[in-house]
């Protein structure tokens, strides 16, 4: 990979050695890759915060670190709610790690958002920015509906593209490999969680490749939150079109290989939910339409079993009313984690979500049974 003078200095360590560390990183994988060189980035979102997920090694790797990102840098998901923690029911000692996790990010410059919906905060993505994201749900988002440029990056390679401010070229920074490879073809009208229950479907069946899909039904921007959220878990797709909707979906032929999935398939997802005894919702983060959503359909309720609603601490302050009013039912609205990442949630039975990632990761991640459910069936529960 080409290195410019300036990046053949750090790669040399004469700017120190967190900047040299950084760009063996980049080097390594442009090599691995093939990349011709690096490009700069618009921003960069780093994986590897939750306490639960990176342990001591993962807290002492990033305690060795020195200087500032150079672009404007984002985190993932905690391991829990950085005010409200005790309420979650986080140990003192959890606590104290995770809040060191955040310090040290934050003293590299890295802001405190902890969320896997970056594209809510200020500055989102604009079509075709570069970027170095991590989490593979926002890696979805930003390639296929923002038509923006992402690998799906680990947690030390979006770390050190955000300290260099750039990443190799290659990947889905290239218009070859944005090239749709299979079509898709969903018959029946979707709605909600079934556009997760379908990404967890063609995800399980084309692994990382690119799908067209074409549908019967007009999806919101949510939803296609769901659906790539989906597919990035049950298989490794970081891009996806659908005709007439997504921003690239018009720039490239029809792929010859197709699949059809019927809605009997996503109906299979639905089970019986006697045992659940919590509900968690924001499986990724919730928007502000998805928050205005619970909050009518919690309005003048009272919840009789857990609701767990998880968001960025950005979208929170941006609806207070709205959190207002939902946890008047008795729900909690938590942000900077998630059901996922958290270890709060490892004490349950039966978790009803209306995620397909969320209902993929449960049962490994958290070691309870997951329910697939409607957001309406989700509030229904929570009620009775
Ligand atoms: Fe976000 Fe956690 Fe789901 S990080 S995508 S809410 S598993």
């Amino acid at each position: 990979m080409y290195l410019t003078r300036e990046e053949e200095r750090i790669y040399e360590g004469e700017r120190g050695t967190t900047l040299q560390k950084a760009m063996e990183i980049l080097v390594a994988l442009g090599d691995i890759y093939g990349a011709d060189k690096l490009i700069p980035i618009k921003s960069a979102q780093i994986a590897g915060v939750s306490y639960k997920t990176i342990g001591d090694a993962g807290l002492d790797w990033i305690s060795e670190l020195e200087g500032k990102v150079v672009v404007p840098s984002t985190l993932n998901p905690a391991g829990m709610d950085l005010v409200r923690w005790k309420e979650m029911g986080i140990s003192e000692e959890f606590a104290l790690k995770q809040k060191r996790i955040i310090r040290t990010y934050s003293q590299l410059g890295i802001a405190r958002d902890c969320t896997c919906t970056p594209y809510y905060l200020e500055n989102s993505p604009r079509y075709r920015d570069n970027l170095a994201w991590s989490e593979s749900s926002a890696v979805s988002y930003a390639n296929s509906v923002l038509g923006a440029r992402t690998n799906r990056e680990g947690g030390p390679s979006a770390l050190a593209a955000a300290l260099i401010g750039s990443t190799p070229r290659y990947g889905y920074h290239l218009d070859e490999n944005r090239e749709p490879k299979v079509l898709i073809q969903v018959e029946g009208e979707l709605k909600d969680s079934d556009y997760g229950a379908l990404g967890v479907i063609v995800g399980g069946m084309i692994g990382d490749m690119v799908p067209l899909f074409r549908l019967e039904t007009k999806p919101f921007l949510d939803e296609l939150k769901a659906l790539g959220a989906a597919m990035a878990a049950s298989g490794a797709v970081a891009l996806y079109h659908i005709e007439n909707i997504t921003p690239e979906a018009r720039r490239y032929k029809e792929p010859e290989e197709r699949i059809t999935i019927e809605y009997h398939q996503i109906r299979g997802f639905y089970e019986d939910n006697s045992d659940v005894d919590i509900v968690a919702l924001g499986c990724p983060h919730c928007s502000t339409r998805e928050l205005i959503e619970l909050a009518s359909l919690l309005k003048d309720k009272k919840v009789k079993r857990e609701l767990w609603i998880c968001t960025s601490r950005a979208v929170k302050t941006r609806c207070r009313h709205l959190v207002k009013k939902i946890e008047a039912s008795g729900a909690r609205v938590f942000c900077d984690t998630c059901m996922v990442v958290s270890p709060a949630c490892e004490g349950f039975k039966a978790m009803m979500v209306n995620s397909g990632k969320a209902h993929i990761y449960i049962p490994n991640l958290c070691k309870l049974r997951s329910v697939l459910a409607n957001t309406q069936e989700c509030i229904r529960t929570v009620l009775t």
